[in-house]
């Protein structure tokens, strides 16, 4: 009889079931929302991405639809031969003028931006200077284009300053961060990264993923925020977390664009966005634009709730936007209190070794602008309660 070569799969899934690590997949019933169904229960959601409260906004829906109705349900193509539409040049048309850059180009994900734009503009002859706490898509990226890689530890400008400083002049150079960290909530150390990449003539790159509808003027990321335009040569953002919707893209030079397009591998080998995706993109950043009230609730809600969090003795770490880790140490603990947390009625994910460093392990919270004063409370009560039979505060 054949032997099942995948054995060493259930091997590896009992080991972490052993460890207390194993997450079952938790399944939403309806709608992505602040208060929400999941796995039959009636929860506090406070793990999506879904920092506006877009994914249900009636005019991303009725644009979407629109969209459906008027252009059908797919692309049947990758851009570079018959998929890209009308919509996709106006979706990036409008992120190009809302990041103030010449150009933009979407692809079907955050992740996909990351790894096929890191993975075409540098080479094997190249270096990447990277934060050790960047994002999967980076490391992915930087790992597929065959550069030399040099860590640099977690926003430490004078190591990776030091690290530029040692290699040949002339040496071509990407110095990359995060925008803002998604597991620690802190922001990349921008300014001084932007100093170190011009003194030493390195491309400086951000991925703004947490950072697009949350930070800068009407949700521009940090570059605005910081007061950088002009000086990050290539910004990444997703599409998927605060706009509401799904994709990445890439905004910088024409120059940069044009290269993307012909050389960026996602761009040319995988299928364009439905056109109602793109529709919903635009409407969301039409929304963005005009109605500054969701993100005022949304630091209005961060506020409180991480006021509320702190208050109750819980280490939170050093976040500075709306992602708050409840940070518990050892990763079966954390997933205890995750799993408590959901039987009292709120959904807070628990996170642990590889996705964060071991010892480090944590539940993380995110608010929403559409979360209640009420619920958030309701939440804050039951981490109080939950926390104090688990002897964490
Ligand atoms: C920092 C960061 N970059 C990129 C991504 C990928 O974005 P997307 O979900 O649109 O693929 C994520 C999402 O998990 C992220 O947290």
């Amino acid at each position: 009889m054949r032997q099942n070569p995948l054995a060493y799969l259930d091997d590896e899934l009992n080991e972490l079931r052993r460890q207390g690590l194993y997450r079952p997949l938790r399944v939403l019933d309806g709608e992505q929302a602040a208060h929400t169904s999941i796995d039959h229960r009636h929860v506090v959601n406070l793990s999506s991405n879904n920092y506006l409260g877009l994914t249900t906004h009636p005019t991303l829906r009725a644009r979407a639809l629109e969209a459906l109705k008027t252009f059908g349900v797919g692309t049947g193509s990758v851009r570079t031969i018959a998929g890209t539409m009308a919509i996709h040049v106006e979706l990036e048309r409008r992120l190009a003028a809302f990041k103030q850059t010449e150009s933009a180009v979407v692809f079907q994900s955050g992740f996909t931006a990351n790894a096929g734009t890191v993975s075409s503009l540098l080479g094997r002859d190249d270096v990447i200077v990277s934060d050790e706490l960047n994002h999967a898509s980076i490391i992915d990226g930087a790992r597929l284009s065959r550069a030399t890689i040099k860590v640099f530890p977690h926003r430490d400008v004078e190591a990776a300053r030091q690290i530029i400083a040692a290699l040949p002049r002339h040496q071509r150079t990407l110095l990359i961060t995060d925008g803002v960290f998604s597991m620690d909530g802190d922001l990349g150390a921008l300014p001084a990264l932007c100093d170190v990449a011009d003194e030493y003539g390195a491309i400086m790159m951000v991925d703004d993923a947490h950072a697009s509808g949350v930070f800068g003027r009407a949700g521009r990321g940090t570059v605005d925020h910081f007061g950088l335009h002009g000086r990050v040569d290539v910004q990444v953002g997703t599409l998927s977390k605060a706009l509401g919707a799904l994709g990445g893209y890439v905004a910088g030079p024409a120059s940069l664009i044009d290269f993307l397009h012909r050389r960026a591998r996602p761009f040319l080998f995988s299928t364009s966005h439905p056109p109602s995706v793109a529709a919903t993109c635009i409407a969301a950043i039409d929304v963005l634009e005009t109605e500054p009230q969701w993100m005022e609730r949304l630091w209005d809600n961060t506020r409180f709730f991480k006021a509320g969090l702190e208050a109750l003795g819980f280490n939170i770490g050093i976040s500075e936007s709306p992602i708050t880790p409840v940070i518990v140490g050892d990763g079966a603990r954390a997933m205890t209190l995750s799993d408590k947390l959901f039987e009292a009625g709120v959904f807070a994910q628990g996170i642990g070794f590889p996705t964060v460093p071991q010892g480090r392990a944590r539940v993380r919270t995110i608010v929403t602008a559409t979360h209640t004063e009420d619920e958030l409370q309701f939440a804050l009560d039951a981490f109080g309660k939950v926390g104090a039979e688990l002897g964490l505060i």
